[in-house]
């Protein structure tokens, strides 16, 4: 069976770019995959900027209960925290021999985070991709369903696992493939459509997210930024705020984008962006009821954790051992 590895950071509250560009994907794989979902809170402590120590713990463990939340079934699918197996990080180490300083230093999302920092940027946002192929790889994942903007990283495993099976002349690792949704696979942001929905961004005006109460969603819907023309059309380029809704609309409604720009192209904006918010609420409406009744039993959330754990250990240990094997490391009496 296809083995499908993905993960998220545990910023606490996701967003719907979350949410459309990866997670209706991890649910749906659920049905026709093997999966395995990670928090992965070693990635979230890279820049000090977006690492609080104080609300770590808690954050990690509301993205584990809004992950219960969209679908994630612990019956079916691993979930686990990144940082509760050793293994992540010491395959790293073994990546880090493997990986390349000029292939690490040309990633989009590492020449962005570290643009004007100088030298204080951390080794840990340098090596942040490695980790993450570490995370894919010992998994022996095929598919990797993830946004747009993980793309490089996607290929970076596979160049890593690639070149690791032929130094070590031994075929430890499978390579991945990323698996985009058909639209919105890059969210925008409402205020900046031509920047992604991100928790970087200055202001919350632009993000809608997963646990925001219908009139907030509605409110930051209706107040988009679109532009002064009045025609309704898939154009990423000419038109991104229009783009970016009609995608939104596509997924939530099961439609194609220009299909609905078909329907509403005359109507105006305000009719248009009333539906798109209410397709948002009906959306989000029941993950937040059900957000709300596993937050009450936080005891249930570390127990799957711990499950997810302990049966993730199941396949990353031997994948590590077998990698130290090949390196050569002298195996403990
Ligand atoms: P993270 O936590 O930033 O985002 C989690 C997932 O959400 C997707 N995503 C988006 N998709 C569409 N539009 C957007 N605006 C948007 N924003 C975020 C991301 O593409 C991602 O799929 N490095 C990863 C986490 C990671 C990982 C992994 C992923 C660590 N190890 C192994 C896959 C496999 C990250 O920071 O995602």
């Amino acid at each position: 069976m296809t083995r499908v590895f993905s993960g998220i950071q545990p910023t606490g509250d996701l967003h719907l770019g979350n949410y459309l560009g990866a997670l209706i994907n991890w649910v749906g794989f659920q049905d026709r995959a093997d999966c395995v979902y990670c928090v992965v809170d070693l990635h979230a402590i890279t820049s000090p900027a977006e690492h609080d120590p104080t609300t770590l713990t808690q954050r990690t463990l509301d993205t584990t209960t809004l992950l219960l939340a969209v679908g994630i079934d612990p019956a079916r699918s691993i979930l686990f925290v990144q940082s509760h197996l050793h293994e992540h990080a010491e395959c790293t180490w073994l990546f880090n021999c493997v990986a390349g300083f000029g292939e690490l230093r040309k990633m989009p999302q590492f020449k962005e985070k570290s643009e004007g920092k100088g030298e204080s940027v951390s080794v840990g946002l340098f090596d942040y991709p490695v980790l993450q192929a570490a995370d894919i790889l010992l998994y022996h994942a095929d598919e990797v369903p993830v946004g747009e903007d993980q793309r490089h990283h996607i290929e970076l495993a596979r160049d890593i696992g690639q070149r690791f099976n032929h130094r070590f002349r031994d075929e430890v690792f499978t390579l991945p493939k990323a698996i985009h949704p058909p639209a919105a696979a890059r969210v925008m942001d409402l205020q900046e459509p031509t920047n992604k929905m991100s928790k970087s961004a200055s202001t919350d005006k632009g993000i809608v997210n997963l646990l925001d109460d219908p009139a907030r969603i509605t409110k930051k819907v209706k107040s988009a930024v679109t532009d002064s023309a009045t025609d309704i059309r898939h154009d990423r380029v000419e038109k991104p705020g229009v783009s970016n809704l009609l995608e939104i609309l596509a997924v939530a409604t099961g439609r194609s984008a220009d299909d609905l720009a078909a329907e509403y192209d005359g109507q105006g904006y305000g009719v248009f962006k009333a539906a798109v918010a209410e397709a948002v609420v009906e959306l989000l409406r029941p993950i937040q009821q059900r957000y709300h009744e596993l937050a009450a039993d936080p005891a249930e959330v570390e127990r799957v954790l711990a499950d997810g754990a302990a049966r993730a250990r199941e396949v990353a240990a031997p994948t590590l051992a077998r990698a130290k094997a090949a390196v050569g490391l002298l195996p403990p009496a």
